[in-house]
């Protein structure tokens, strides 16, 4: 067979290591072409594409970022590219495709398998929210940045006496934060699922200097907000590929501690950091389990399924269960980060 895959939303470590479980299941096992589509979906719209060999993926196990490049495409590009997904099949030559990527790629993996593209997904985001799996890829090296982060933070947050804000990714979600909070031992973990209140943000912070603690980390998710009523602020808006922008909310929830409990409070903003670098191993062993898995799901002709981690086993789920809605912090475990601040 003739299997596409391309690489597509934001990019996540371990995404070069499923590449190569695709090329190394297909061309070795069931003697498959791999062709490597290149800037994701823009690369099936434009024709870009190369086929990517046994030799081309050596050393990717451990590189970062995607060897396909990656791209966003506006939603009215996506939809004419369904209308002609046979057309643009045929002209690459592939008999099946497989995606990896997040919620959009999914999304746009959902429309094309439901217009007549074979398509196989598979979940990668950083940010841990496609729903109907355990995990994806890339969540386990964004926590380990962050973990790092924190624990350098401490020492010299207490060496100043100071507050420090650690901003960390999440649009959505605040699976990073409550995960690398805890790792950490953050004081205050304030995730987008659980609007927080700023002035109980300070008491806490006040009681705890007045227990002799000489310095204070609060881990906040980007997407985090203020509880209605409470401290005035607005993320900003929608960009051209529908996604929010965001507001800088580390900033500004340093700057008002600073200004109540006149103590120095500093920003930090992890960003891009938590995306870039070799993959951890656990999201090494991931990656390659779903890319083994992608082109079994091929081969069963299980198409408009994607791979998903269910307990210790991968599972092939219908893709709709990943795209109905985002997998957020329930409160019992935000609740569970709370009992050790
Ligand atoms: O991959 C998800 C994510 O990491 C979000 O947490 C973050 O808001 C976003 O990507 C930023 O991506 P970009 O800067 O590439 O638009």
């Amino acid at each position: 067979m003739r299997i596409g895959v391309l690489t597509s939303g934001g990019d996540c470590p371990g995404l070069n290591a499923v590449i190569r479980s695709v090329v190394h299941r297909g061309t070795d096992v069931h003697g498959d072409e791999i062709l490597g589509i290149e800037d994701g979906f823009l690369g099936l719209i434009e024709g870009r594409a190369r086929p990517v060999s046994h030799d081309d993926v050596t050393g990717l196990l451990t590189l970062g970022g995607t060897i396909l490049g990656s791209a966003r495409v506006q939603r009215e590009r996506i939809n004419w590219a369904v209308d002609n997904c046979e057309r643009l099949a045929a002209d690459l030559g592939i008999d099946a495709l497989i995606a990896i990527g997040g919620e959009g790629t999914l999304t746009a993996a959902k429309m094309f398998s439901d217009a007549g593209l074979p398509v196989v997904g598979v979940p990668k985001t950083i940010d841990n929210d496609i729903d109907a799996t355990d995990m994806t890829f890339g969540f386990d090296t964004a926590v380990h940045v962050a973990t790092e982060a924190i624990d350098r933070l401490k020492t010299t947050a207490e060496s100043h006496q100071r507050v420090m804000v650690v901003e960390l990714m999440g649009r959505h979600t605040g699976w990073i934060t409550l995960t690398a909070g805890m790792a950490a031992g953050a004081h205050g973990i304030l995730i987008p699922e659980k609007p927080f209140d700023i002035e109980a943000v300070s008491r806490m912070i006040e009681e705890r200097f007045q227990r002799g603690k000489k310095f204070a980390i609060i881990a906040v998710a980007e997407g985090a907000k203020p509880a209605p009523g409470t401290l005035r602020f607005d993320h900003g808006e929608v960009d051209q590929f529908g996604h929010q922008t965001f507001g800088g909310i580390g900033n500004r929830l340093a700057g008002e501690l600073e200004s109540i409990l006149g103590k120095e409070a500093r920003p930090v903003i992890l960003g891009h950091t938590q995306r870039g670098g070799t993959p951890t191993a656990l999201d090494r062993v991931l990656a390659t389990r779903f890319g083994w898995h992608a082109v079994e799901a091929v081969h069963k002709g299980a198409f408009g399924h994607f791979t998903a981690l269910r307990g210790t086993d991968i599972e092939l789920v219908p893709v709709a269960e990943a795209v109905t809605q985002l997998k957020t912090v329930p409160p019992d475990r935000w609740a569970e980060s709370e009992a050790v601040l």
